[in-house]
Formats: C-alpha cells, sequence, structure tokens
C-alpha cells in the first residue's frame, strides 16, 4: 500500500519525506488557502516545489467544474512536472474530464467520491486513482470503511486498474483497515502517519532497555 501525505504545508511533506516512506503527496483547494497560496503563479511555483520535494504522484485539484475549463486547467497543472496526476471532481463534467485525460495519456484522481457507483463511473472513465472520503462519512454518521472494502472488492472482480485512494483520514486505525481491506494508497495528514509509531508499551519497553544500559 502506497503512502502519500494530504497536505499543501511543505515542512510536513518534508517531515514526512524524510521518514523513506512517502509515494506522494495530495492536495486540494482547502490545503493550498490554509498555507496562504494565492494567485495563479504562486500556485503553479507551490506544485513546482512539491515536485521537487518528493518523487511521486503529486494530486494537483482543478477549481473548474465544467468540461472546456477542466481540460484547459488540467492541462496546465499537467505541465508543471512530468509526476503531477490532476484532481478532478466527482460530477458529470468531471468523469467527461476523466476520460478525455486518459485518452491523451495524463493521469486523474478522482475526488469527492462517497458511494461505490461515484467509484465505478470514475474506474469505467480510466481515473488512475479514487478518491473515496472515509473520514467525512464517518462524520456524517456512516462507515468510512465499509466503503472502502466494497470499492476494493468491485475494482478486483471487475478486473479495474484505478487504484483506490482512502482519503479524508483522521486516525491511524484508518491507515490500518485501509491495509487489511486492500485499499492501493492512502492520503493522510502527517500527524495519523506518525501515530502508526506509536504503542505504550514500546515507551515503557523503552526506557526499561535504557535504564539497564546503563548497567552494563
Ligand atoms: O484531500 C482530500 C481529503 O483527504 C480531505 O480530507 O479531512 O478535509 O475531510 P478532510
Amino acid at each position: 500500500m502506497k503512502f502519500f501525505i494530504d497536505t499543501a504545508n511543505l515542512a510536513q511533506i518534508k517531515e514526512a519525506n524524510d521518514l523513506g516512506i512517502l509515494d506522494g503527496v495530495t492536495t486540494n483547494p482547502s490545503l493550498m488557502a490554509k498555507e496562504g497560496v494565492k494567485g495563479q503563479d504562486a500556485i503553479m511555483q507551490h506544485y513546482k516545489t512539491i515536485c521537487e520535494m518528493v518523487d511521486g504522484d503529486i494530486s494537483a485539484e482543478v477549481v473548474s467544474t465544467k468540461f472546456e475549463d477542466i481540460v484547459e486547467e488540467g492541462k496546465k497543472l499537467a505541465a508543471i512536472h512530468k509526476n503531477i496526476v490532476v484532481k478532478i471532481p466527482m460530477i458529470k463534467d468531471g468523469i467527461k474530464a476523466i476520460k478525455w485525460f486518459t485518452d491523451n495519456g495524463i493521469p486523474t484522481n478522482c475526488t469527492l467520491v462517497f458511494s461505490a457507483g461515484q467509484a465505478i463511473l470514475a474506474a469505467k472513465a480510466g481515473a488512475k486513482y479514487v478518491s473515496p472520503f472515509v473520514g467525512r462519512i464517518d462524520d456524517s454518521g456512516w462507515d468510512g470503511m465499509e466503503l472502502i472494502g466494497q470499492i476494493a472488492q468491485i475494482f478486483d472482480i471487475q478486473g479495474y486498474k484505478t487504484e483506490v485512494l482512502v482519503a479524508s483520514i483522521r486516525n491511524p486505525n484508518h491507515i490500518i483497515r485501509s491495509a487489511e481491506l486492500g485499499a492501493h494508497v492512502i492520503t493522510s495528514p502527517l500527524d495519523s502517519i506518525l501515530g502508526l509509531l506509536k504503542h505504550p508499551l514500546t515507551d515503557i519497553g523503552l526506557a526499561k532497555f535504557l535504564e539497564d544500559a546503563k548497567k552494563m
């Protein structure tokens, strides 16, 4: 299972990349705005910087919603770097645009996916990744991980090449469950990735080893 970090924060991207386990980065307009990235030139430069930091797929999201505009915006994003994956929302024109990019050899990530039906459409259009938002489903009182299991099973049965990219991760358990269910990728905030490191018995055990080491 590939590990992506879900942020536009350069310090956090560096920290995850320095661990040596990072396979890519996902961003979205909310994450870019949070970092204060404003204006077309600054946005393009920020994506370029991320691409130069991490050797892996970097999702850059379009903000257009009409087919022709999505294609134009996506082409500009894809021209930034060979590793850019054009992130496109799950809307009718988005599906048309995903098919256009697929036919033109540009990888896409279909975002804002909340149902198996949406995931099937994205796969049929040839998306490289489909991004179900597990945390937001949990927040609404449903079970996000149940959807991941359903999509993973459908893609396996149908032989779809589209990878299941689990997004909107809120805790380390979402990552563990994603691995159990056969997801291809998770994209996570840094704290949930670092949360995988933690266990109180590790802390207690290490303290004891270090104490005993003084007696050696
Ligand atoms: O990048 C898409 C997704 O991961 C957003 O997560 O926490 O805003 O629901 P969140």
